[in-house]
């Protein structure tokens, strides 16, 4: 069980899509994580979108002409997933498994990405196996891009599963060290009591 079905259930894609669709209705910025990976990437590369969800950011992605490989466990989630764009890579997968020698996870990508609170939603235990697992799916250059709450105010969860040392230790531990720390998809500058952080790690030299 990840956290994130023990906290919604498994039948939480209709739900989350609908209450993405009306964020981005209400006029909010939508795609700050897509504009986060363009703005890495330019103007084309391989990403590997890590508990993708509905779909929100893979979809954007493909969009804008990147490679795009897609996975997640829940199959509420990828079932919108797959309504939205039925020709993209969405692959039902447990992060915790996930095996890099795949054929659809092979070649290596240029940024693997855990949008959207991935990471502490993750089951309590699998992080550091998880992110070593996604650090294998990495080409040399490439890197892992993750978003995720540091108190409860951005987490669905009534705790904090993940701190950033935790996770900056767990990166370590995979090989990768980190290279930029954001408290916003758009870049606003870090600050630890703010509850929320972008990272970028990539494979120490
Ligand atoms: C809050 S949703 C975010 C979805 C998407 N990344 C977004 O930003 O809209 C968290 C996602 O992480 C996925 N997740 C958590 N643990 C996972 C695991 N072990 N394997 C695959 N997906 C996982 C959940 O199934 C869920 O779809």
């Amino acid at each position: 069980m990840t956290r994130w079905s023990d906290a919604v259930g498994q039948d939480s894609g209709e739900s989350y899509h609908a209450r993405m669709a009306a964020f981005a209705a209400s006029g909010q910025d939508a795609h700050g994580e897509a504009d986060f990976v363009t703005s890495l990437l330019g103007t084309g590369g391989r990403v590997l979108d890590a508990g993708c969800g509905t779909g929100r950011v893979a979809v954007e992605l493909a969009a804008r002409g990147f490679d795009v490989v897609a996975a997640d466990v829940d199959a509420s989630m990828l079932a919108v997933a797959r309504r939205s764009a039925p020709n993209l890579n969405w692959l039902e997968r447990d992060l915790a498994s996930l095996d890099s020698a795949e054929p659809a996870l092979t070649g290596g990508f240029d940024v693997v990405l855990a949008a959207g609170n991935v990471i502490p939603l993750l089951a309590e235990g699998t992080e550091a196996d998880v992110i070593r697992r996604l650090a294998a799916c990495l080409g040399p250059l490439g890197l892992l891009v993750a978003g995720f709450g540091t108190d409860v105010e951005h987490l669905p969860l009534d705790h904090v599963p993940v701190t950033l040392e935790e996770y900056d230790t767990w990166c370590g531990d995979a090989g990768l060290t980190v290279q930029e720390r954001f408290l916003t998809w758009d870049r606003e500058p870090f600050e630890a009591d703010q509850g929320y952080a972008v990272s970028v790690h990539a494979r120490r030299a």
